[in-house]
C-alpha cells in the first residue's frame, strides 16, 4: 500500500519533516509555543492515533498526550495489550493552542502538510482519531464525534486503511462513567480491526 503525500511540500524522510514542523511560523500558533509538539512513537506503526492539539503538560514536554489524558490514553492502549512505543501518537495542530480553545481553521490547514506526511511517512493500517477536531479533519465530515463513533470508515487517502473514530480522552475525563464504557468499547473495535488488517500477523518488513 502507498499513501499518497496530500498537500504541502514533500518530505523526503522523518528527519527532513520534523526539522521543517520545529522551526514552522505559518500560523500565530507559534507566537504561543514553548515548542513544538511533533510525535511520538513507532514510526512504522499498524496503529496511528491523532488527538487536536497539544495542552499546558505536551507544551512543556514537546511530547503528545503526556497530561492526565495522556495517561488515560496509555491506560486504553494497555487495555488492548499497546505500548505507547508499539504505536504513533501526533496532533491536528503541533503547538498549543492558547488556553486549550479549540485550533482555529486556518490553523489546522497551516499544519495540515505535517498531519499529512506523518500519516504517509506511518503507512498505519488503522487510524483512530480522538475527538471532533480531529475526526473532522481526517475524515473531512461535519458530524461530531457522538455520531460517528462506534463505526468504522475508509481512510479518505486510502480506503485500505481502516479510520475508527472515539471520543477523546479529556472529554471522557470530564464526562465518566458512560463516556468511559464507550471509549472502551472502542478500543475493544480497535483491537478486532488491528488483527483483521494484520490478517492475524505480523506487519511485513518495512512497514
Ligand atoms: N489533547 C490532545 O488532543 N493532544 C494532546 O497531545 C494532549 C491533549
Amino acid at each position: 500500500m502507498s499513501l499518497r503525500l496530500v498537500t504541502g511540500p514533500g518530505y523526503a524522510t522523518w528527519e527532513e519533516l520534523e526539522a521543517a514542523a520545529s522551526g514552522c511560523t505559518a500560523c500565530g500558533l507559534a507566537d504561543h509555543r514553548t515548542q513544538v509538539v511533533f510525535g511520538v512513537g513507532r514510526r512504522d506503526p499498524q496503529l496511528m492515533l491523532i488527538g487536536e492539539g497539544p495542552g499546558a503538560a505536551e507544551d512543556r514536554r514537546g511530547e503528545p498526550f503526556v497530561g492526565r489524558a495522556g495517561q488515560l490514553l496509555t491506560a486504553l492502549l494497555a487495555d488492548i495489550a499497546l505500548r505507547r512505543d508499539d504505536v504513533y501518537i501526533a496532533n491536528v495542530v503541533k503547538c498549543r493552542p492558547p488556553g486549550n480553545r479549540d485550533p482555529a481553521p486556518e490553523e489546522i490547514a497551516a499544519c495540515r502538510p505535517f498531519l499529512d506526511a506523518q500519516v504517509a511517512f506511518c503507512a498505519p493500517r488503522v487510524i483512530v482519531t480522538l475527538g471532533n477536531v480531529a475526526t473532522r479533519a481526517v475524515l473531512g465530515t461535519r458530524e461530531g464525534i457522538t455520531k460517528v463513533r462506534g463505526r468504522s470508515f475508509p481512510f479518505p487517502d486510502d480506503p485500505a486503511v481502516t479510520v475508527i473514530p472515539t471520543l477523546h480522552p479529556a472529554a471522557v475525563l470530564r464526562n465518566g462513567g458512560g463516556a468511559l464504557a464507550q471509549v472502551r468499547a472502542d478500543f475493544v473495535r480497535i483491537k478486532r480491526a488491528l488483527a483483521a488488517n494484520a490478517g492475524g500477523g505480523p506487519a511485513p518488513a518495512g512497514r
